[in-house]
């Protein structure tokens, strides 16, 4: 008789149990109203990127490209002030296309936490990329505990300095140095021509950039321990994990009245 009641107890609040669990599901499934996305210039901006962020500003073509690009996820380094002070006599003799590209050069289309950047070693597409006439890509690599940039035309690398932003779909990093294409400079490799004097502002930031780049070097043994080649993980996304574990505890109520009637009606 006991189990009977306990059996019939439970075959009647089961089902309550049961429908509890979808009612928890359509709770956690509920959407959350999505955030405003951050306004990228105003961020980098605030970032130590204020000369790069008035030039993208000022770039209609980059403004929008940034813009639209930042729904599907985008990745921006933007060099620091200091940075972009000693490029600014070369950004100014850039046709208007070549200056679009050079800041659009300085996005990929894919959003990256810094962790995410550290496993993802290797050639990347940016926002100035164009099929294969136009490649506009870049070399991403570890050093030490720092992530650098690379292409053929920068003498040396770009470190990324800080985080300025980071929210999934948008990362904003600042960077030590302006990336320079190789479909707009030409590669470090090829025998400068005699300078004129005109041309001496670009030389004198070349070789700041050099020796900056010594200074950088300078407290080496302990930083130069190269990664493991094989540290490539790919990054697993979670998003959907989060509703289960609600509705069973939601289902469980239910049951554990059930277990009490029974035994109280016993
Ligand atoms: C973003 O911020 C800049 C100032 O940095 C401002 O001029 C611009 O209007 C802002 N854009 C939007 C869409 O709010
Ligand atoms: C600008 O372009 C001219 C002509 O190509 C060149 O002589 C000059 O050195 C360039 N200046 C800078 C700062 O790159
Ligand atoms: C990157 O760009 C260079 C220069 O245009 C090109 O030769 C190379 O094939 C590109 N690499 C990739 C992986 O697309």
């Amino acid at each position: 008789m006991r189990h009977l009641l306990l059996a019939a107890a439970l075959l009647v609040l089961l089902p309550l149990a049961v429908s509890a669990a979808d009612g928890g599901k359509a709770v956690a499934k509920a959407p959350a109203a999505p955030p405003a996305p951050p306004n990228i210039t105003a961020s980098m901006a605030k970032g130590g990127c204020k000369a790069f962020a008035a030039l993208v500003a000022a770039s209609p073509d980059a403004l929008s490209t940034f813009q639209s690009a930042a729904d599907g996820g985008v990745t921006a380094f933007c060099p620091t002030d200091d940075a972009m002070r000693s490029f600014m006599p070369t950004y100014k003799n850039l046709t208007a296309d070549g200056k679009a590209s050079l800041l659009l050069f300085h996005a990929v289309p894919v959003y990256y936490s810094l962790r995410s950047l550290k496993s993802n070693n290797g050639v990347m597409n940016t926002l100035a990329t164009d099929g294969s006439a136009k490649n506009f890509n870049f070399t991403v690599q570890n050093e030490g505990d720092k992530v650098t940039i690379k292409t053929d035309a920068n003498e040396g690398v770009a470190r990324i300095k800080d985080t300025v932003y980071d929210k999934d779909p948008i990362a904003i990093y600042a960077l030590d140095t302006v990336l320079e294409p190789v479909e707009l400079f030409d590669p470090v490799e090829a025998p400068a021509p005699a300078p004129a004097p005109v041309a001496d502002a670009p030389k004198a930031s070349k070789s700041k950039k050099a020796s900056r780049r010594h200074v950088a070097d300078a407290p080496g043994p302990a930083g130069d321990d190269a990664p493991p080649a094989d540290e490539k993980k790919s990054s697993k996304k979670n998003a959907a994990a989060g509703g289960a574990p609600r509705s069973r505890w939601l289902a469980a109520v239910p049951v554990a009245v059930a277990v009490a009637v029974a035994a109280a009606l016993v």
